[in-house]
């Protein structure tokens, strides 16, 4: 056992070690953080953390308020004490017994704490609705991530969730090898190399986009005409997005799968899906970058795939199904600035826009163009109506960042659609 940790935030006669026999699956303790990438080195700081399981020496804990995907297996020195007065509720949302809170909080860091405050706001929500992100993880052991790695294609990837893949498939699994063109699963690598001999190089359904200077395809796939490859490609999915609830019925659902290809075929590297009939008016169910594909643009060229191909077929106002997760409401936020400013910017010296204009022009639903103006602090109420103040200059300076990084050259191309629409 490694030395007595030093503990922060914590009167000294307060410090007492837990002891390894002495923990118990589903309460909460004061943990030290962990190297959750990029500067994120969070280990000499504390946080509140659930103990969701115990294998070995090891313990598997959810840091409270933080996104399940830096939950990890620990070692016994990095749980310093119990957080006493709070309990996990069975379907793990956060419960705090009242005369607990101020002491709980003590412990939380700024980012921490303005999570855990919408983690309470997005389970309470989920609750209230039925939704293809609906909460769906009742049982205790689709809490524990349940897949170590995943081969696809060239890249070996580590999950990020668990996902339900059936019986042995999903049980514990180190390493899980999936076909990049069929997305089946495979539990060693010789029967993936004999699989991938009779499959096809490319996703099944109708290319429908296709940019030859960037050598990137896009693929419409019905879920009725092609229910075994969706179902599949939404077990994969599910690694990576917590709040999917997998639908082995993937018939009410289109597909649009984008790859990168070459000699050896179309290489995916990105999906959303799409209800067909949602009467929420929502244009995108779930959306996927795969993470070794991530920050790369592909985030936005199929959030401008979605708006443009529900343009396409009449729909404005669409926009993507809610909750959105912290990365998903990352990427539409700066999607909906970039998009705004920019038709903005285009406009002619002197006219007057209007948000049935943007509407028009982008396709995004009303209340999500308004909360972006507001949040740009561009958002004015005046008698009863609403107005929005910019000058050119204005706009040139929001833009700068976007234009330095040349945001906008990842949008999908008008002139890269094919057949006729
Ligand atoms: N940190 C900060 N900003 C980010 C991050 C991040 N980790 N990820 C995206 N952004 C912002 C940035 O402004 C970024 O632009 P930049 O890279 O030029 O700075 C912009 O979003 C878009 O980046 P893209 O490269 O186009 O996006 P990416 O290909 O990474 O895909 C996505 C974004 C799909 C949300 C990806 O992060 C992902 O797959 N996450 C896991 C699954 C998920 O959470 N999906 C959304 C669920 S909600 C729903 O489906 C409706």
């Amino acid at each position: 056992m490694v030395g007595k940790p030093k503990i922060q935030n914590k009167a000294s006669h307060e410090c007492e070690k837990i002891l390894f026999d002495d923990l118990v699956v589903g309460h909460r303790y004061v943990c030290l953080g962990g190297k959750w990438g990029g500067n994120r080195d969070q280990t000499s700081k504390t946080f509140p953390a659930d103990l969701l399981a115990i294998k070995g020496e090891k313990c598997y804990l959810h840091f409270v308020g933080l996104d399940k995907r830096l939950d990890e297996w620990v070692t016994i020195d990095r749980i310093l004490y119990e957080d006493d007065g709070k309990t996990l509720c069975g379907d793990g949302s956060v419960a705090i017994s009242a005369g607990k809170q101020g002491n709980k909080r003590k412990f939380m860091t700024a980012d921490s704490e303005d999570a855990f405050e919408q983690q309470k706001k997005a389970n309470k929500h989920r609750s209230t609705r039925h939704s293809v992100h609906s909460h769906g993880h009742q049982d205790p052991k689709t809490k524990v991530r349940n897949i170590k790695s995943v081969r696809l294609g060239n890249y070996i990837i580590d999950p990020w969730y668990y996902s339900p893949y059936p019986g042995k498939f999903g049980d514990d699994v180190d390493s899980l090898y999936i076909c990049e063109f069929t997305f089946k699963y495979m539990l060693n690598l010789n029967t993936l190399a004999k699989h991938s001999q009779s499959s096809s190089k490319c996703p099944p359904g109708k290319m429908i986009y296709k940019d030859e200077t960037r050598k990137l395809a896009a693929f419409e796939i019905p879920g009725k005409e092609h229910p075994v490859y969706c179902q599949n490609l939404c077990l994969f999915a599910k690694l990576f997005i917590e709040h999917k609830t997998l639908y082995y019925d993937v018939t009410p659902f289109t597909f649009y799968i984008v790859t990168e290809y070459d000699e050896d075929g179309h290489h995916p590297v990105a999906y959303y899906s799409k209800e067909n009939h949602s009467a929420e008016n929502y244009n995108l169910a779930c959306i996927l970058t795969f993470p070794p594909h991530q920050r790369k643009g592909y985030g936005r060229l199929l959030m401008s795939l979605s708006y443009e191909m529900s343009k396409r077929n009449g729909d404005f106002n669409g926009s993507p199904e809610k909750p959105l997760s912290d990365l998903g409401k990352l990427s539409y936020r700066s999607f909906w600035i970039f998009s705004i400013l920019s038709f903005l910017r285009e406009q002619p010296k002197g006219h007057a826009v209007n948000l049935e204009d943007i509407i028009q022009a982008t396709g995004f639903k009303r209340e999500d163009i308004i909360s972006t103006i507001h949040y740009l602090g561009l958002l004015k109420h005046w008698k009863g109506q609403y107005t929005f103040h910019y000058t050119r200059n204005v706009l040139n300076e929001m833009l700068l960042p976007y234009d330095k990084r040349k945001f906008g050259d990842s949008y999908c191309k008008p002139e890269c659609f094919l057949g006729t629409r």
